[in-house]
């Protein structure tokens, strides 16, 4: 429609700060380590940085676990620091969204720890329950219901100062906030308008639609105490999932538009996007809808389960073309008329992409496979987002032992399921967490090919906080940014792309041969009336191709049929082949492996 704001156009980079740049040789990353890297974002063409959290945090969940929304946690600097980092980012046309957590605080925020006394005006932030009747508090069995959390064990944990049980979706030190309570929400928004004030430029917003949770007409959770509702089946595990009744809850739209009222009203230039499991098609059109005034845009994720087991990520199925195009589309066509798209494949929960999309199994596929993935996704209709390393093509971690992992949900669930439920063999567990543990994508970042990468200085008195991956010899931005035919070149000419082309940013999306499992096509168009401005030369329409294998693919049908009477190199806008290579495959009508292309019609 006419709504064109500026990050319609936009490309955003997400920075996991504790492994993008150590200065100070305690082999975490930090602030001015972010600051020291700006020259090579900036050079990269980036629009947007995202920092995943940097405040003050007892670092359980690597930062998703605040305990103190206003201040930065002394691992990753001061105040100050992120004040530099902000001033030094706008000089460079940079904008800079921070992670917004307020599903949950870490157990050691004030707030929490207030709360624990039941007359502190505090006492109702969070979601406390009694024990279950007839059970000693604090003994098994005694908890309010049968959920699980996410990261293993109970989602209840018994607090004796209090006498009770607190929820919690995710660890036990990420205490779940009651947003049904208005002075806790005011709270969240006076933090908001702060860090605004002091000049971000927006937020990611951390699980925002696990906020409301769906109580029954007394205000109780599900399956606890004369709750007329049910927590759930219990699984293999021996829990419940609480996601069916966390996500997407009957007063998330109301929480999201006072948000909205409180916190962006009358602001201009800024971003939102939400974290939002659970969110159907169409409710992404409700809440990315700006005539709803709740977000902007929200990260979904039933393209990134597509290869996931039915009881568990971990065991893990291949994947189909055709599922990535049925969820990609289907995300696709929920907002072609209304609200807008996050497009990504990598992020800090998630392996990296051309390790799990793409093929590594030799360097020169790598480099021809993630590519492939970047032309792929970025030319979806919508607002990209690259995790750090992925324009490098970083691949998975490659460890092999659970002493290597960090991440408290990877060890957490090996010990659930392995050794308490042993619902799967120790084997089989590492096995699910090479290919999916959020490690994968946490590892530092590969800047050179030092000795810990460029990440922290050699002689630096800690090693970095998590292995550096042993590639780093093959894979690092040192021997990228200069070379034409690298990764790192490949998405600058992709972002350019974008930034140069109104068809990119805005165009229709039309899938082409559903049906084909090698190669994904679409068209990108916009109606004449709209193409208003665009140099007739120009044409209205691009075309874009992605053989997504390493066999060779023939050009199916609907494709071959639109590329009819036309050839020319000077209409190939990016390949990554060279556009004779490319012109050559057209006239067989057969793809080389990864062959993957934009077309001007
Ligand atoms: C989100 C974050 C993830 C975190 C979780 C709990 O899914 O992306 O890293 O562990 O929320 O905050
Ligand atoms: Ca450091």
């Amino acid at each position: 429609g006419n709504h064109n704001p500026w990050w319609a156009n936009a490309v955003v980079y997400q920075i996991y700060p504790r492994s993008f740049q150590d200065t100070n040789g305690d082999g975490c990353g930090d602030l001015p380590g972010i600051t020291s890297r700006l020259d090579y974002l900036a050079d990269l063409g980036v629009d947007v940085l995202w920092l995943s959290p940097v405040y003050k945090s007892p670092q359980d969940d690597n930062g998703y676990d605040i305990s103190d929304y206003q201040d930065i946690d002394p691992m990753f600097g001061t105040l100050s620091d992120m004040d530099r980092l902000l001033a030094e980012a706008h000089q460079r046309g940079l904008k800079v969204v921070m992670d917004l957590v307020v599903n949950h605080t870490s157990d050691e925020h004030a707030w929490f720890q207030a709360s624990r006394d039941p007359q502190d005006p505090h006492a109702d932030w969070y979601w406390w329950r009694p024990a279950k009747e007839g059970h000693e508090p604090g003994t098994p069995g005694a908890e309010p219901n049968s959920w699980g959390s996410y990261f293993g064990g109970s989602a209840w944990e018994y607090d004796p100062q209090r006498g009770e049980y607190y929820f919690h979706q995710f660890s036990k030190k990420q205490p779940d906030l009651n947003w049904e309570n208005p002075r806790m929400r005011q709270a969240v928004y006076a933090m908001m308008n702060w860090w605004l004030d002091r000049g971000i430029d927006g937020f990611r917003m951390d699980v925002i639609t696990l906020i409301s949770k769906h109580v029954d007409a007394d205000g109780e959770l599900p399956g606890v105490g004369r709750s007329t509702m049910s927590a759930g089946p219990v699984g293999p595990e021996g829990y419940s999932n609480p996601g069916p009744l966390c996500q997407d809850g009957p007063r998330l739209d109301e929480f999201l538009q006072e948000m909205h009222r409180e916190v962006f009203d009358g602001r201009h230039g800024y971003m939102t996007v939400g974290e939002a499991p659970g969110i159907s098609p169409v409710r992404d059109e409700f809440i990315t809808n700006p005539a709803n005034h709740e977000l902007d845009m929200l990260f979904l994720f039933e393209h990134t389960d597509i290869d996931h087991g039915p009881e568990s990520k971990w065991d893990v199925v291949p994947w189909k073309l055709t599922d990535l195009k049925k969820t990609l589309g289907r995300h696709q066509r929920a907002v072609a008329q209304a609200g807008w798209a996050s497009l990504f494949f990598d992020n800090h929960d998630q392996p990296r992409s051309v390790s799990r999309w793409g093929d590594t199994s030799t360097d020169r596929l790598r480099v021809l496979s993630a590519k492939a993935l970047a032309l792929l996704m970025h030319m979806h209709r919508g607002t990209p987002y690259i995790y750090q390393g992925e324009e490098l093509g970083m691949t998975n971690a490659g460890f092999t032992r659970l002493d290597q992992y960090r991440d408290l949900e990877s060890i957490n669930l090996y010990h659930q399921r392995v050794d308490q439920a042993g619902v799967v063999s120790g084997e089989r567990m590492l096995a699910g967490l090479a290919a999916m543990s959020r490690d994968n994508s946490r590892t530092p970042m590969q800047w050179d090919d030092g000795k810990y990468a460029g990440f922290t200085a050699e002689y630096a008195p800690r090693e970095p906080w998590i292995p550096v991956n042993p590639n780093k010899d093959q894979i690092n931005a040192a021997s990228q940014v200069r070379d034409p035919d690298s990764v790192f070149s490949f998405y600058q000419r992709l972002i350019e792309l974008r930034h140069s082309d109104v068809l990119v940013s805005a165009g229709e999306w039309d899938l082409l041969d559903p049906e084909d499992e090698q190669v994904y096509a679409f068209t990108r168009s916009l109606p004449a009336e709209q193409a208003a401005g665009i140099k007739e030369a120009e044409g209205h329409k691009l075309l874009v191709v992605v053989n997504a294998s390493s066999r060779p693919a023939k050009v199916p049908a609907q494709t071959r049929a639109l590329l009819g009477g036309h050839a020319g190199a000077d209409q190939i806008l990016l390949s990554t082949y060279k556009e004779e290579e490319t012109t050559a495959s057209l006239l067989i009508g057969k793809l080389s492996p990864w062959e993957a292309f934009v077309y001007r019609l």
